[in-house]
């Protein structure tokens, strides 16, 4: 779990610092001002790489540069499988790196990182920590596992002619054959990430969408009594589909490598999520994080899950109302004051519907401001 965060002469504002809560973490603010880089910075800190060093075909999460030629710094803590870490890094202009700690660092447990373009990134404690060989500390394992869009749905390779990841389209189809736990847990996540009770994702029959592409392809059924191609989906629910596919795939991989290494599995989960709402319609949009959070608890008994998410919707936050604790939960609100990016802890209140969330702090919009 993340607990602080601290930046100086960093990215858009002279400095931020954070104190996350323990569960739900919410950024709002305007374009530009911050809260992707928040999340690149927030997995940075977690697994002490860059997602564009490790898989540069993605376009976003590039290494963090200083504003200008002062000191720059990020400041951090995050609780760990044994240990706390706290450091504190500094940009070393002559390396053109940020400084970390020498040594096997802290195990955050399992971190994802859902960006906003459909860009993934998955470090597992058990497959992408350090090792330990004839009584020494080695890296060689894969940094981290880092998607682009495509390679959601296509697969990741490897060096050589390997597949790190099989891809939505082949493990899915592969699940269903199977009939094993990973498809109904895919099943089980796809139900409850749901539009509606009325509206429920469910797989439909595998079919072939071209004489050129030999795949067994998923499908959905849709309430029109038809079976579309996963790939003909609209977006909000490709969206939801690779949400899905993301938390079943990284969890099972996750405990088939923790059983091979006779290591329990990880009781902590860090969930990075980019605009939230990113293509689901205002109803769905009312229901994806108190059922994100619902489903993560029952895939994963016994995780303490940490979710830091940027959202530019009255309706994420409205949605949040019935659940949302100051004791285990922030909301940060990134604003432009003097021309300057200012970010602030905001005690979150109440504000019933929609159209007040519209002209409170997280949106700044006046009443009456439709033209
Ligand atoms: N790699 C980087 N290094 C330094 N600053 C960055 C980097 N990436 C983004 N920024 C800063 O963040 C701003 C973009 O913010 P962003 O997080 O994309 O906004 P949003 O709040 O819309 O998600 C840029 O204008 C720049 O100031
Ligand atoms: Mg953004």
């Amino acid at each position: 779990m993340i607990k602080h965060l601290k930046l100086k002469n960093v990215g858009p504002a002279p400095s931020m610092a954070l104190e996350f809560g323990k569960r739900l973490n919410l950024l709002t603010g305007d374009n530009g001002l911050g809260k992707s880089f928040l999340l690149d910075i927030a997995w940075w800190v977690v697994t002490r790489k860059w997602p564009n060093e490790i898989n540069p075909r993605l376009t976003a999460g590039k290494k963090a540069l200083p504003a200008d030629k002062g000191e720059a710094t990020i400041q951090f803590s995050f609780t760990g499988k044994s240990k706390e870490e706290t450091y504190k890094s500094q940009y070393i202009p002559k390396d053109q790196a940020w400084t970390g700690r020498a040594g096997r660092p802290a195990n955050p447990g399992l971190v994802l990182y859902a960006m906003s373009d459909g860009s993934f990134a998955v470090w597992d404690p058990a497959r992408n920590y350090w090792r330990t060989q004839d009584g020494m500390d080695v890296q060689d394992r894969p940094a981290a596992y880092v998607f682009s869009p495509k390679e959601v749905w296509d697969g990741l390779p490897g060096q050589e002619n390997t597949w790190l990841c099989n891809g939505l389209i082949r493990d899915w189809a592969g699940w269903q054959k199977e009939k094993g736990a990973a498809f109904k847990h895919l099943k089980e996540v796809l139900k409850v990430l749901s539009p509606s009770t009325g509206e429920v994702l469910e797989p439909g029959n595998l079919t072939r969408i071209s004489l050129d592409d030999v795949r067994d392809m998923p499908t959905i059924r849709m309430h029109y009594q038809q079976d579309v191609a996963v790939v003909h989906a609209s977006s909000g629910m490709r969206r939801i589909m690779a949400l899905a596919y993301f938390l079943v795939w990284a969890w099972e991989e996750h405990k088939q490598a923790a059983n091979h290494l006779q290591e329990p599995k990880t009781r902590q989960i860090i969930f990075l999520i980019d605009e939230i709402e990113s293509h689901l319609h205002p109803s769905w949009q009312r229901t994806i994080i108190p059922a994100l959070l619902s489903v993560m608890k029952k895939l994963t008994k016994n995780v303490e899950v940490q979710v830091i998410t940027a959202t530019h919707s009255p309706l994420i936050m409205t949605s949040i109302e019935p659940l949302f604790d100051e004791n285990q939960d922030a909301w940060f609100d990134l604003d432009l004051e003097q021309n300057k990016v200012v970010l602030q802890h905001r005690i979150y209140e109440k504000h019933g519907d929609v159209g007040s969330w519209l002209d409170s702090e997280a949106f700044g919009q006046k009443k009456g401001w439709l033209p």
